[in-house]
């Protein structure tokens, strides 16, 4: 399927699901209050990819962001392991094939990994829908 429509309702905040696209893994979180403040606080600068959240997300059908929504290709982008999500020190993803640590915005924080988790294409089609691809 080139896209896909997924239901996003009934992913509790806290929580994400893994669906595929293009027989790749795509996470879709739904992050806390806590999650969107830990990705916005962080010094860009810092950061090996820098990449604000914001860029990160898209805008949902009343024209603001949606920064409670996260959605990303679920591969690695050392060497293309699937990423565990709430694992490593960031609360993000870790990577347990060499140890590479994302944060919540799926920003590359530690490890061997050069680049940040890739966001794929995606719009709102509706409050409760999004559209991958
Ligand atoms: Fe993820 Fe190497 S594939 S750290």
């Amino acid at each position: 399927l080139a896209s896909i429509e997924v239901d996003i309702s009934k992913i509790p905040v806290g929580q994400e699901i893994t669906i595929k696209w293009r027989g790749k893994p795509v996470f879709i979180r739904h992050r806390s209050e806590d999650e969107i403040k830990a990705a916005e606080s962080v010094d860009v600068a810092e950061l090996r990819d820098p990449q604000t959240d914001d860029v990160r997300l898209v805008k949902g059908p009343n024209g603001q962001l949606e920064k409670q929504w996260l959605v990303l290709i679920g591969i690695c982008t050392h060497l293309g392991c699937v990423p565990l999500a709430y694992k490593g020190e960031f609360n993000g993803y870790f990577c347990p094939c060499h140890g590479s640590v994302y944060d919540t915005s799926g920003r590359i924080r530690k490890g061997p990994a050069p680049l940040n988790l890739e966001v794929p294409p995606y719009k709102f089609v509706s409050d409760s829908k999004i559209l991958i691809g």
